[in-house]
């Protein structure tokens, strides 16, 4: 399996040995040996960095799978995951970055994965179409809930709705076609225990949106046929990579030092340019954790700060045609990194008769107007750096999202921030809470 490239030397902006002096000033030695000392057995989910020790909990796998060949047995032909935010951005991304598609070929028959995010009636009623339709058909659907706290508003309401409908049309054994991801103790974990669901907790210091390889992510891109062997094992990988002491060869801590460097320079956003459609969701997910993990009023000492770098997404070569003025003649506020794939799944070839780019690949077009980017950017001197895929594979997927997570932890402690933490998120949701009076 190979493994993703990071590349920054001569297009990031700055040199390898200023990075490595900030590295030094800041100290970024501690909070790497916090990370590395976090993976001790003794740490078991009792650190804020529990989230980096997920990959290798073997237990949490078990349990995962005992769950999906329970339901398996099932044999259902839909999967409805309900949940917001870091409860489905996760699961989305990957199964969109390797799936391509939300029908994929299950056990008994095609399986459609559907989510409920939003409280949107118009989406619900097609959702709730599409569930009555199976029930009526005869077969069953499988409903996963999935919130941390157990009280998001969009989330619990968007269950009860369906849930109502698993009681009108399975009246005796609607419970087990469901199952509730979410931590321990939570008013939803009451709730399944009092109507016999099935429980995954999440362990309670992984945040939403560092909890795509706990139960959150894992239930549901394994019930649809994902590898979690291989996503894990990549996700584990990348770890011990983001452990390394050589600032060199640790990619998250050479990307949070950059995105550091720029914003001390007033580069104020991030973009991820991807350029592969079915990696628009990886960067949907991206866009979140940074945003929520870096956007941050206080520091760690209280003090009134109003930091933040905004993340965008571009999808290439699509949004070239959209962006690029901007990116390349607008203001100097933008740090890019562009993410490509080495090898796409199928060969697609322009034929002879074309009046351009006769006989060539897709692929060498694609790599083409990738490099004529690269290059444009370079030379209007826009910093930027390259990651490779080398396929949309669980493997590179599992190392890409692992990376970033810790970059992010890292750049929160480059910026004295606490990356783990969302107050004011928490912030709307209890003000819409007393709007609406529960
Ligand atoms: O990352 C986060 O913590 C948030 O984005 C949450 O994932 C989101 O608000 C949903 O919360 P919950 O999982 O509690 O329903």
């Amino acid at each position: 399996m190979n493994d993703i490239c990071f590349s920054y030397h001569d297009t990031c902006g700055i040199s390898f040995s200023e990075l490595s002096r900030i590295a030094s000033l800041k100290n970024i030695e501690t909070e790497r040996l916090r990370l590395q000392e976090s993976l001790q057995p003794s740490c078991d989910y009792k650190t804020v960095y529990a989230s980096v020790q997920l990959p290798f909990d073997d237990d949490l796998l078990a349990r995962v799978q005992s769950v999906i060949q329970q339901k398996e047995k099932l044999s259902v032909r839909v999967l409805l995951v309900i949940g917001i935010g870091g409860s489905s951005l996760g699961a989305r991304a990957v199964l969109q970055a390797i799936q391509g598609r939300i029908v994929v070929p299950g056990k008994s028959g095609t399986l459609r994965i559907y989510f409920a995010e939003t409280v949107d009636s118009d989406r619900m009623h097609t959702l709730l179409s599409i569930c009555e339709q199976e029930l009526l058909d005869g077969r069953n659907i499988l409903v996963n809930v999935v919130t941390k706290s157990g009280t998001t508003i969009e989330t619990i309401a968007n269950f009860y709705v369906v849930l109502a409908l698993l009681k009108r049309y399975r009246p005796v054994e609607y419970a087990q076609l469901v199952v509730v991801t979410t931590d321990a103790g939570s008013p939803l974990a009451d709730y399944a225990q009092k109507e016999n669901f099935t429980l995954l907790e999440i362990p309670k210091l992984v945040g939403g949106r560092y909890s795509v390889f706990s139960a959150v992510g894992l239930f549901p891109l394994g019930v649809v046929g994902i590898d979690l062997g291989q996503l894990r094992a990549g996700a584990a990988h990348m770890v011990q990579c983001c452990l390394d002491p050589a600032l060199e060869k640790n990619p998250a801590l050479m990307g949070a030092l950059i995105h550091y460097y720029h914003y001390r320079h007033g580069i104020m956003m991030s973009d991820m340019f991807l350029f592969s459609v079915d990696l628009e969701g990886v960067g949907k997910w991206y866009r979140q954790l940074l945003a929520e993990s870096i956007g941050k009023e206080f520091d760690t000492e209280g003090k009134q700060v109003l930091v933040g770098i905004t993340p965008t997404v571009s999808l290439g070569s699509i949004d070239l045609h959209s962006v690029a003025q901007l990116s390349l003649g607008g203001p100097r506020d933008k740090y890019t990194t562009f993410v490509t794939v080495q090898k796409s799944k199928h060969t697609i070839v322009i034929p002879e008769e074309s009046f351009a780019c006769k006989g060539k690949a897709f692929s060498e077009v694609m790599d083409a107007l990738v490099e004529g980017t690269k290059r444009a950017y370079l030379k209007n001197g826009r910093p930027f750096c390259s990651i490779v895929l080398s396929e949309k594979n669980e493997w590179s997927i599992g190392q890409f999202l692992q990376l970033k997570m810790m970059e992010t932890i890292y750049l929160g402690f480059l910026l004295d921030i606490n990356p783990f933490d969302q107050p004011n998120v928490e912030l709307y949701k209890r003000e819409a809470q007393k709007i609406l009076g529960s």
